[in-house]
């Protein structure tokens, strides 16, 4: 005989991504730039869990809990608010965010909780929402969140929220050079706009040896590739960014990258002892807060416990 069994909490892990190409077009009337960018995601990731409970609520915990915002300005809060109220359901849940992906680093970290979020209330009320229903609130709740559902490799189009599998072979093996102080993304944005002046921008396109790289798994092919457009603007507004930067690519790696808006530095390495003997440099040189250690791509926000009652 089978018996109803209802869900009273969900936890979903859910992935940082680093942007292997981020090519930055032209500023629209609405606010964003049009984008060309390949999101690969790493197995960097927070656990999300959403439960049944008498209010609204949001506790932060782990290495970066004190930065987070609990009140309605977290993402995971407004994904699972945007669930509750879009399709009816009465209640309300707390929602739990144990936090591994920096805070303003350039890695989603907001968004792969935004993403979990959605995820775990579908699931906690058995929603049944649809990947594309997931995908559309997603891209609602922020430009980075729709590729944290989807995980992988992807490229990414119109403000980075209209996404296309990218066919790729083998893992990436990543050093992230990490810093306390974050760099706000519409500063970055803003800063590159001022850089480039009224010099006109083309529209952006992905570059197809980056493609070809990731298709043949050609690790050095893709470290030849890493392009990122706010680059310039993260140096500007974090000037010593540069020299982490240099310093990752005399010590063993095979190319570094701004990841993001930053001011997260990330070194794509040739295998795991490299990417060991880099993480000890970095760390010895104070030339950053933290250094961490990732493989690449990861799975997107995805389901891995759940508490029911028969
Ligand atoms: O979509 P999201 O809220 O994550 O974007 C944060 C900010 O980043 C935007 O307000 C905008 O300033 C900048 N942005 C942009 N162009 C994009 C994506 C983000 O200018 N394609």
């Amino acid at each position: 005989m089978s018996s109803v069994r209802t869900i009273l909490g969900v936890t979903v892990r859910t992935p940082a991504k680093v942007n292997l190409e981020l090519r930055v077009g032209p500023l629209r009337d609405h606010g964003y730039h049009d984008l060309s960018t390949v999101f690969h995601a790493v197995d960097l990731t927070d656990n999300v869990t959403v439960s049944e409970a008498g209010d609204w609520g949001c506790t932060v915990v782990g290495p970066y809990a004190d930065n987070v915002p609990t009140d309605a300005s977290n993402l995971a809060v407004q994904a699972a608010r945007m669930v509750y109220e879009r399709y009816g359901f009465t209640g309300t849940a707390h929602i739990t965010i144990d936090k591994s992906i920096p805070v303003a680093g350039g890695m989603a970290g907001g968004s792969a909780d935004g993403a979990a979020a959605l995820v775990g209330v579908d699931a906690l009320l058995d929603a049944g929402l649809s990947k594309q229903e997931l995908q559309s609130l997603a891209a609602e709740l922020g430009s980075d969140v729709p590729f944290a559902l989807f995980g992988g490799t992807a490229l990414g189009s119109g403000r980075g929220e209209q996404l296309a599998p990218i066919l790729t072979q083998g893992r990436t093996e990543w050093v992230f050079a990490l810093r306390h102080e974050g760099l706000s993304t519409p500063a970055v944005y803003a800063e590159c706009d001022r850089l480039r002046g009224t010099a006109p921008v083309s529209t952006p396109e992905p570059s197809q040896s980056l493609m070809a790289a990731l298709r043949a798994g050609d690790v050095h092919g893709i470290a030849r590739c890493l392009r990122n457009d706010l680059q310039d603007a993260a140096f500007s507004l974090m000037p010593d960014l540069e020299q982490t930067l240099d310093l990752g690519l005399d010590n063993g790696a095979l190319g570094g990258i701004v990841s993001g808006s930053g001011p997260t530095v990330a070194f794509l390495c040739a295998g795991r002892a490299d990417a060991l003997e880099l993480m000890v440099v970095l760390a010895a040189s104070k030339s950053c807060d933290e250094v961490v250690r990732a493989t690449g791509p990861a799975h997107g926000a995805h389901v891995v416990h759940d508490v029911r009652m028969s």
